[in-house]
């Protein structure tokens, strides 16, 4: 089952920063075509030299759809499709904006979904893979990341359901799950005053910020073998299998002290700049 990617042709959106950025390299370096999609037009220039690129919403579904056909059609079809894009918003949920809850399902689960479903009939015809980043938050759900955890938790079960359906037709689907990688939107999480100490709190090494670069060296690896999913850091692994015994404990023992320095850094945020402009300033944007 496994592939030579040179030749090949990869789908990322969220392609121009963190994540899908270093795929985009690493797998261009493995001789593979590109097509990648953002909503930051400015950030697609120059990711990788000859990759075709579009910029569109992944909000947007009659967009979004309208620029995977069209990237399908300048690339010849699509082998691979990377459902990527995300956001991260942070804060109690008891002081979050209803907005934030909502705006974070909809880029991240449903922007998930929408970009599978575009991309699933051009790789049905390739007989495929489709890569859906998940998060180590969707196993671990964490306090100050609720919106967060709960979006990453339905990318999950929906890749694990699309996994087993698609698997007939001859597409193989994989979900991604990494701890914190070193991206713009983790650096903006650490220093944030409404995530950076519950973070710091967190049981080492769940704690800590991994390099980028294995952590996409494994994913390049798992498309590669057409993996039904990809764990970074590997030790991860250990903690899915037994997440029904953890039950979580551990992280909530270990954060629930810092509930009311969070609550207390978001209210001053929320007072600063609103409510929905606190919760996106911990995810970089
Ligand atoms: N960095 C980590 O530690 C980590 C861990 C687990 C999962 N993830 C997930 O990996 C993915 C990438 O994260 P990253 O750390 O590279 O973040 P990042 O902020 O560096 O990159 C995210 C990219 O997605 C794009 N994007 C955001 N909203 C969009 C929209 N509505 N339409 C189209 N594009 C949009 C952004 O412009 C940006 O280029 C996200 O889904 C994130 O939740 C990240």
């Amino acid at each position: 089952m496994a592939w030579n990617l040179d030749g090949r042709v990869a789908l990322i959106t969220g392609g121009a920063s963190g994540i899908g950025a270093e795929l985009a390299r690493q797998l261009s370096a493995r001789g593979m075509r590109l097509g990648l999609i953002d909503i930051d037009a400015d950030g697609l220039d120059g990711i990788v030299p000859g990759a075709e690129t579009a910029v569109a919403d992944v909000r947007d579904a009659e967009a979004l759809t309208a620029a995977i056909d069209n990237l399908a059609r300048r690339l010849g079809g699509i082998d691979v499709a990377v459902a990527n894009a995300g956001i991260a918003s942070g804060g109690p949920l008891r002081l979050v904006a209803p907005e934030t809850v909502e705006e974070t399902i909809d880029v991240n689960l449903l922007g998930v979904w929408r970009t599978a479903r575009a991309a699933m009939p051009h790789v049905l015809a390739r007989r495929g893979h489709m890569l859906l980043v998940a998060s180590a938050a969707a196993v671990l759900p964490a306090a100050g990341l609720g919106a967060y955890s709960a979006s990453k938790a339905g990318v999950e079960a929906l890749g694990r359901s699309m996994r087993v359906e698609l698997r007939p037709h001859g597409v193989t689907v994989s979900v991604g799950y990494y701890l914190f990688l070193a991206t713009p939107m983790v650096a903006a999480g650490e220093d944030s005053p409404i995530f950076g100490a519950t973070k710091a709190k967190l049981p080492n090494p769940i704690a800590k910020t991994w390099p980028l670069e294995p952590a996409i060296a494994r994913t390049v690896t798992s498309i590669e073998k057409r993996s039904r999913s990809v764990v970074h850091p590997p030790f991860l692994r250990g903690l899915m299998a037994v997440r029904g015994l953890l039950d979580n404990s551990l992280l909530d023992r270990a954060t629930s002290g810092t509930i009311p320095r969070m609550e207390e850094a978001f209210s001053a945020e929320a007072e600063r700049v609103g409510a929905a402009a606190a919760a996106r300033a911990v995810g970089g944007r």
